[in-house]
């Protein structure tokens, strides 16, 4: 097992190109199911999340060919419908592949994917509705069973809670279904709206994209040809790289980013005296000479500040001057990097969702262990500013979503490394 080994303490300077998305590139590959063609993907990060789906899908008889960033998808040779659960438990949002093999072969099994480090993260509302169009479903020996041998039909689903891959499921199931399926309270997020464009041009009618009501006319079961397209950039990445620059008071340009997609985050960094130099696909953090301001965060849907920056900006939270409140309201088990910030000596108290964090706290280098993905990556932004050398333990949390994360920092001046545990 890897872990990474990080010196404190050093400025950065220079630029970092930012990958795909992982939680667009996700859903898009499991809409392969629902073409007739091979399915082309460029800008895909390189990324263990991405390489389980993949993995997944070539158990269930496709051929995946993945290279340099982009992926061929072929589903017309799957024979299986069944979804394992040693894929499953290594990632949820294997859940993805549920409404489009159940819409394209009117029946699968996909084993639940159980809890998460991150709480108890349920598919209800996927299951739900599913069945409102049509599908009869079983759990069964810790499987979903689903079947909907006439195939799915429309109708109008009402979310009782705003879910990204629950909305991205539905979409994907309408799209081959008989007649219009109203998604009432859909995720705006930009990789839902990603999955839509891309099924729109492919020929699906879709209105409302990017809105809480979106309208997806099905095809009678007739798949789709889908052209070739490119993953937006990982907006999260992309707000993680800016706060290694705002922790570090050093100027960092991120490029290959789409702005418009961050900004509640660059909002926060503003709030919290961070001048930055926006332009079409880049954006530069600039240091400053005065003490970093405190803030007050909540999490929300998009295009709200997104829980999965949360973690981050506690970090940088540590380094702020006062009393920084951010309060957690998609997952109720969120605050796992807490505990760990505190051992590198960072000030911060919690109560249920919310958590305050007292700064500035002089941090120092300590073995930390990595919980889940972007807690890990807050670990990594407070080993930066460490005095000392932290280890950041079990980094295959952080392998599942960050590309090449040491390259990228070490090219920038960090000093970190990535070594084997010993035996
Ligand atoms: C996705 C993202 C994840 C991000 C999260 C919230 C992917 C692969 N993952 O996760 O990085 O942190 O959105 O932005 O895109 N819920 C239910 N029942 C359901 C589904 C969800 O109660 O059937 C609840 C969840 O417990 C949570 C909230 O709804 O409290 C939002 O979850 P959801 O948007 O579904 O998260 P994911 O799609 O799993």
């Amino acid at each position: 097992m890897d872990y990474l080994h990080i010196k404190g303490s050093s400025k950065l300077k220079g630029s970092i190109e930012i990958s795909g998305a992982k939680n667009a590139s996700l859903p898009l590959i499991a809409m392969s199911i629902l073409a007739k063609n091979t399915v082309i993907i460029k800008n895909l990060p390189s990324v263990a999340d991405i390489k389980t789906l993949l993995k997944l899908l070539t158990n269930l008889g496709a051929k995946c060919n993945f290279e340099d960033e982009h992926v061929a998808v072929d589903t017309s040779s799957i024979n299986e419908t069944k979804a394992t659960y040693d894929i499953v438990k290594t990632m949820r949002a294997s859940i993805l592949v549920l409404g489009p093999l159940l819409t394209r072969f009117g029946h699968c099994e996909v084993s639940l994917p159980g809890g998460c480090a991150i709480g108890q993260r349920p598919i209800d509302l996927h299951l739900k509705a599913l069945e409102q169009m049509g599908a009869e479903i079983d759990i069964r020996a810790g499987y979903i069973e689903a079947r909907a041998p006439q195939g799915l039909h429309g109708c109008e689903i009402i979310f009782d809670k705003i879910t990204v891959t629950g909305t991205a499921n539905i979409v994907m199931a309408a799209a081959l279904a008989h007649g219009e399926t109203s998604i009432i309270n859909a995720a705006r997020e930009p990789e839902v709206v990603q999955l839509c464009e891309v099924l729109a041009n492919s020929g699906v009618e879709i209105e409302g994209i990017g809105t809480a009501v979106l309208k997806i006319k099905g095809s009678d079961g007739k798949l789709l040809e889908i052209d070739e397209f490119e993953i937006i950039p990982d907006r999260i990445e992309a707000g993680t790289y800016l706060c290694a620059g705002a922790i570090t008071n050093s100027e960092l340009t991120i490029n290959k980013a789409e702005p418009k997609h961050l900004d509640s985050v660059l909002a926060k960094l503003e709030e919290m005296g961070f001048c930055l130099t926006i332009e079409d696909k880049s954006i530069t953090i600039h240091p400053i000479d005065k003490p970093i301001k405190p803030v007050k965060i909540v999490t929300q849907e998009y295009p709200a500040f997104p829980t999965d920056m949360q973690a981050q900006f506690m970090a940088l939270a540590t380094q702020a001057e006062g009393v920084s409140i951010i309060e957690e309201r998609l997952f109720e088990n969120r605050f796992m990097h807490v505990s760990e910030l505190q051992r590198m000596g960072a000030d911060i108290s919690l109560n249920g969702h919310t958590a305050t964090i007292n700064g500035k706290s002089k941090l120092t280098g300590a073995d930390v262990m990595a919980t889940d993905l972007r807690a890990s990556s807050a670990l990594v932004l407070a080993a930066l500013i460490a005095e000392g050398e932290t280890d950041i333990h079990r980094i295959y949390h952080l392998d599942r979503g960050y590309d090449a994360l040491e390259k990228k920092l070490k090219a920038v001046g960090a000093q970190v490394e990535r070594l084997k545990e010993k035996a």
